[in-house]
């Protein structure tokens, strides 16, 4: 048994914060922010608006892109490093909200590639016949946890959610899953509060930006080398990079070293920002919907974040 993505959907919070309105609030300028990260501007979620509220968006245009009805579903997990609570975790909160039966549901942390984490668990469950249709979404509000007052980080993140529905097929759709940690990298990009450490400070991020470019680069040139050697890819044989959007110099190096031009390659990141987990269902979905991601396209997802962690996804679309 295999699994293969039947559905897609996305959902962005209606106010647009644009480089021009950041240049009121920080010492910066749009020159810097779009030569610097490719960022134009990012969506940023209402005060009444939890990363659940954008997650149920995101989950309901999957399943109606899927074509089924939320009793289909069997299995929901959420990446989200911006839960709305300590618990309920997202994943029962968005089960609750779209009427999904009392099947497994929560939410995975790990940072920007939450949602290429939630979708190798989910593929492993359909794989092994312990469920047959999965609904892994990406969301987070990151709005939440940046330091307005930090120019360095406050630019980079926006908030937005991204879904899919993976369905058991005979044929894969998902060929290839690899994902990796190392939490010695761990003072280079967290949050600086939380649940059980200093919970009444708040949560702000924090990122040593420019070392955390480096590992970054490194990082995800071994991981994409690790891809196509363990699938025996030829160059060209990738119809499209779906990279997590966090800085378009890092997905350039990227594409380079897959020997891919820009044109192959998904970008929403000047219209996003970094959203963190939902970058990547959010950039599929978009490309799917304006038609460049056709069905039988080979994909190839990958994500690195806090942690640091990272991973890829080869599909079959
Ligand atoms: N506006 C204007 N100037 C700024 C700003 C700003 N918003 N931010 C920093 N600067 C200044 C710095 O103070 C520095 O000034 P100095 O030279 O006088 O000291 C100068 O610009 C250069 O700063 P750098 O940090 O060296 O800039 P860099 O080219 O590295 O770009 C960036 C910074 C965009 C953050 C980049 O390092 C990056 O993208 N890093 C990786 C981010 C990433 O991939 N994170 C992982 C995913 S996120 C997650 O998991 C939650």
């Amino acid at each position: 048994m295999h699994s293969r993505i039947a559905g897609t959907g996305k959902y962005l919070p209606e106010r647009v914060l644009t480089n021009f309105d950041l240049e009121k609030m920080v010492e910066t300028s749009d020159e810097w922010i779009r030569s610097r990260t490719g960022i134009e501007r990012r969506h940023i979620a209402a005060d009444n608006q939890a990363t659940s509220d954008l997650a149920v968006e995101a989950g309901r245009a999957a399943i109606a892109d899927a074509g089924i009805e939320p009793r289909d579903i069997d299995l929901v997990i959420v990446g989200t490093t911006t839960p709305d609570l300590i618990f309920p975790n997202v994943g029962c909160l968005v089960q609750e909200r779209l009427g999904i039966r009392a099947v497994p549901a929560f939410s995975l942390e790990a940072a920007c590639s939450g949602f290429v984490y939630a979708l190798t668990v989910a593929d492993q469950f359909l794989r092994c016949g312990q469920a047959r249709r999965a609904l892994v979404i990406g969301a987070e509000t990151m709005s939440r946890i940046v330091d307005w007052t930090d120019r360095e980080t406050c630019v980079l993140f926006g908030d937005g959610a991204g879904a899919v529905v993976l369905e058991a097929a005979e044929e894969p759709g998902i060929l290839y899953s690899t994902l990796g940690a190392d939490g010695r990298y761990r003072d280079l990009l967290y949050a600086s509060g939380g649940v059980s450490i200093r919970q009444r400070e708040g949560s702000a991020l924090r990122m040593k930006g420019n070392e955390v470019f480096k590992v970054a680069v490194k990082t995800l040139e071994n991981l994409v080398d690790d891809v196509v050697a363990a699938n025996h890819l030829e160059k060209g044989t990738i119809d499209w990079l779906i990279p997590h959007q966090a800085n378009l110099r890092i997905i350039s190096a990227t594409a380079k070293r897959l020997g891919m031009p820009m044109e192959r390659v998904i970008l929403t990141i000047r219209e996003h920002g970094n959203t963190s987990a939902a970058s990547v269902p959010m950039a599929l979905d978009t490309a799917i919907r304006d038609g460049r991601i056709k069905r039988g396209d080979l994909l190839l997802l990958e994500a690195f974040g806090g942690g640091f962690t990272w991973g890829a996804s080869l599909i079959r679309y």
